[in-house]
């Protein structure tokens, strides 16, 4: 199926009508569906390089260049200016004349202005007083979801489901193209290995396979095929680059690695959404290997114009152009020339460009051209988008969370979380899903009944009185059956009291406490409730307004304020608990995974967070969602991913004590704790059991010279029956890895090459099937070429990084 066909499925889905069509065209839903889900044999092979060919249409070229010629320097520079007429998202906003500065054609681009009449404000300024009526472009951080808060990313990335992703991006656009808003600042395609960085919520987590597939989601969801569309959006790919790789996990914090991880690991989702088409980029705060990411002409122009034939515009992070005086490269007038000609075209609240280079252009030291070319690419995207023809946008009615806004929501949140755990209580059985025998639960817990906390971090026009929360749609399901007892506060003693007063002009929809929590009080309370009851759902997590997303880096990851003394002292009353963790990033959750049987990983679900919940708490649902992100025993252990490096001495045996002897000490391991996570990337369990047959492959061989000019096309096939084995209905994540076993240069002991999720019946067995070819082979080698040799690869398939069913594609020489 076409993509356009599969955009409008997407399209369908959003507007909440796919019961109301034809039979014809539910089949086609059904193909599309089959066709996402690989079972029409193909999963998510990477498509070929597709530079935006909107951008570079002639048509456009022609109306920009006729443009450039009117344009004096100051107007040309204008457009490479942006600034926050809205609320800040950083330091230091400025606050300049904004009516003036549209008036006079000094900014190119506004960012964090919102709705109908406030960008039509600025636009009339622009287009009609300005000497070149050249409109402007607004841009906002839109990143699950505009006024509709879906689950975060982390959490989409949890459905495996690069459907999902669209719906989501679908209906961002829609939303913010009726606040005026043709640029969303997403998605975000960073590989986070390391959940200290609270920046982790925005990624698609640790793999670069996951987080390509999920990158191209998003850009296709966002821009659709064509970028004038009134429902399109220009995406901005962020952080460009290998941000999520901050040394220990602190925000804005340098990156160093070898050029061979970085492309390999860091840079493929960048590389995948470019492929997508890609309009712009957003350059990052870090620097790489000690260049300034904002200053880099390796990054933004050999690899992501030269290499990859971005023919986009990049924008600079939140004063990012300014901050390079920081890293030491520099006084602001070089700094600006240095990210100006490396290939960062628009300075974001810096204003830097704004004031110096104007003189720097007069004095020979920066070339006119270099500003032409950067404004060429600006001018390219606005014309793409149409903003010369339809600038304004209609006033229309305001927003409500409709029905069918919220059922989207709720069917997507469904799909992220993520079961860890579900073990059998003595003389009960499982606890999930709950049954009718169950006359009384206690709800525990500062998550239970916070609406804010519902919509995670950067919700930025999220409101949190559209979230439904696990206590509103447990009460609705079991009316006086249901007992509550907030049980803590989300963070406890001073600094519930420091957050209460805080004020980080961020829009942030919490409200924290007023006043020091008395946690032993509530505690107590909590523990008396769940004595009443048959069983104990606890909602413990992380605060999603304050404690996740930019600037949040922790060097613990274990539950905030008196939670976890909470969690012990309901499961020491000898009551069943449940736990469902609300959180935007791994936790430490060691002590719970030994403790309590039944573990429901929720990330931040959204708006219809409490429905979603009790359709799987419930079993109306059956949770599907695998995790896309390493769940540690200790933070001692990050960064902790699945995929990593071999060693000379790789860890075997029992790690849970303490070495014996000398074989049993000198490998690579901890004296302190066990190697492996405490729940591994994939991971994620159903209501029912699936079996795996031993996997096939198409063929046993295959000759180098033919891998290596083979293209994008498969070279032979893996193929699995997977079986339902269970007495409900379930969707499981089939995942293909491979260990690439004598390459010229180490790689990872295990890399995901493919996942597709298929449905099954009871007693059902389908059977699937995975391409291998040259872009799921290759690799770097030391002269950095991607590259396929003679080797072996061995193959696992399984419903997780732990894998087991195995088979081997031999690479001859
Ligand atoms: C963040 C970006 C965001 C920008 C604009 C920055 O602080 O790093 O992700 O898009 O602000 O709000």
């Amino acid at each position: 199926m076409s993509r356009k066909g599969r955009l409008k499925r997407t399209a369908e889905i959003y507007h909440g009508d796919t019961m109301r069509i034809s039979v014809r065209r539910r089949l086609q839903v059904l193909v599309s569906l089959l066709f996402v889900s690989g079972l029409a044999g193909v999963s998510a092979a990477q498509p070929g390089p597709r530079p935006n060919v909107q951008l570079a249409s002639k048509e456009v070229n022609a109306r920009v260049e006729a443009l450039l010629k009117q344009m004096t320097l100051e107007e040309k520079i204008g457009q490479l200016v942006q600034f926050s007429a809205g609320f800040a998202t950083g330091p230091g906003a400025s606050n300049l004349k904004w009516d003036e500065l549209a008036a006079k054609g000094q900014v190119g681009s506004f960012l964090s202005v919102v709705g109908a009449d406030a960008t039509n404000h600025y636009q009339h300024l622009a287009v009609e007083k300005s000497r070149l009526h050249i409109p402007i472009l607004f841009g906002m951080d839109v990143i699950h979801g505009h006024r509709t808060t879906f689950p975060v990313p982390l959490a989409l990335a949890a459905s495996w489901d690069p459907q999902v992703i669209e719906t989501v991006a679908r209906s961002g656009a829609v939303e913010a193209r009726a606040d005026g808003i043709a640029w969303v600042f997403s998605p975000m395609v960073d590989i986070a290995r390391d959940p200290r960085w609270g920046r982790i919520i925005e990624s698609a987590g640790e793999d670069p396979y996951l987080g390509s597939a999920v990158a191209r989601a998003w850009v296709n969801g966002y821009q659709q095929d064509d970028l004038s569309k009134p429902d399109s959006v220009a995406v901005s790919v962020k952080h460009f680059a290998a941000y999520g790789a901050a040394i220990a996990g602190r925000d804005y914090n340098a990156a160093d690695m070898s050029e061979l991880t970085l492309r390999q690991v860091y840079l493929e989702p960048y590389r995948a959404a470019v492929e997508a088409g890609a309009a712009t980029m957003m350059s990052s705060f870090n620097s790489i290997n000690g260049v300034p990411a904002t200053a880099n002409p390796f990054t933004l122009t050999r690899i992501l114009r030269k290499e990859w034939g971005f023919d986009g515009f990049v924008v600079s992070d939140w004063g990012a152009v300014a901050e390079l005086k920081n890293h030491s490269i520099g006084d602001g007038p070089t700094v600006a020339r240095k990210a100006l000609t490396a290939g960062v075209d628009m300075d974001m609240e810096g204003g830097l460009y704004g004031t110096v280079i104007a003189g720097q252009v007069r004095a020979g030291t920066i070339s006119e051209s270099v500003v032409d070319e950067a404004v060429r690419r600006i001018l390219r995207v606005k014309f793409a988008l149409g903003l010369f023809d339809h600038p304004y946008t209609p006033v229309g009615p305001v927003y409500e969370a409709t029905p069918e806004r919220r059922a989207m929501a709720r069917k997507v949140a469904e799909e992220t979380f993520v079961l860890l755990k579900n073990e059998p209580v003595e003389g009960v059985g499982p606890l999930l899903p709950l049954t009718a025998k169950v006359k009384k639960v206690a709800l525990i817990g500062p998550m239970a009944d916070a609406q804010a906390e519902m919509l995670g971090a950067w919700a930025v026009t999220g409101d949190a009185k559209n979230a439904v929360t696990l206590k509103t749609a447990l009460a609705q399901r079991l009316g006086d059956r249901l007992l509550y007892a907030k049980g803590c506060a989300m963070e406890s003693g001073d600094d519930a009291l420091i957050l209460a007063h805080a004020s980080f002009d961020v829009p942030a929809s919490g409200v924290a406490e007023t006043s020091i929590p008395d946690d032993d009080k509530t505690i107590a309370e909590a523990v008396e409730t769940a004595k009443k009851a048959d069983v104990a759902i606890l909602a413990l997590g992380e605060s999603a307004t304050w404690m996740e997303g930019e600037a949040a880096s922790r060097t613990t990851l274990g539950f905030t304020g008196a939670q976890e003394r909470l969690l012990e002292s309901v499961v020491a009353t000898g009551k069943p608990v449940i736990l469902v963790v609300l959180a935007g990033r791994p936790l430490e959750i060691k002590w719970a995974a030994a403790h309590v049987p039944a573990i429901l990983e929720a990330w931040s679900p959204g708006i219809e967070a409490g429905p979603a919940l009790v359709d799987v708490l419930f079993g109306d649902v059956n949770p599907s969602g695998k995790l896309p992100a390493t769940l540690p025993r200790a933070v001692g252990q990050e960064p902790l991913y699945y995929a990593q490096l071999p060693t000379g001495r790789p860890a075997h045996g029992d790690l849970s004590h303490m070495p014996r002897n000398a074989d049993e000490r000198f490998m690579s391991r901890y004296l302190d704790e066990e190697n492996s996570a405490l729940f591994p990337f994939g991971w994620g369990l159903s209501y029912t059991r699936f079996s795996y047959a031993q996997p096939t492959i198409s063929r046993a061989e295959v000759p180098v010279r033919e891998a290596l000019e083979s293209g994008h096309g498969p070279l032979a096939t893996v193929g699995v029956d997977v079986k339902n084995t269970g007495s409900v209905a379930g969707t499981e994540v089939v995942q293909l890895y491979i260990r690439n076993t004598a390459a010229s240069v180490e790689q990872p002991v295990r890399e995901l090459k493919g996942f597709t999720r298929v449905t099954l019946a009871p007693g059902e067995s389908k059977h699937v099937e995975f391409p291998l070819g040259f872009d799921e082979l290759s690799f770097y080698n030391v002269d950095v070429k991607r590259t396929v040799e003679p080797t072996t690869y061995k193959i696992f398939v399984g419903g997780s990084s732990l894998a087991t069913g195995e088979t081997e594609l031999k690479v001859a020489e």
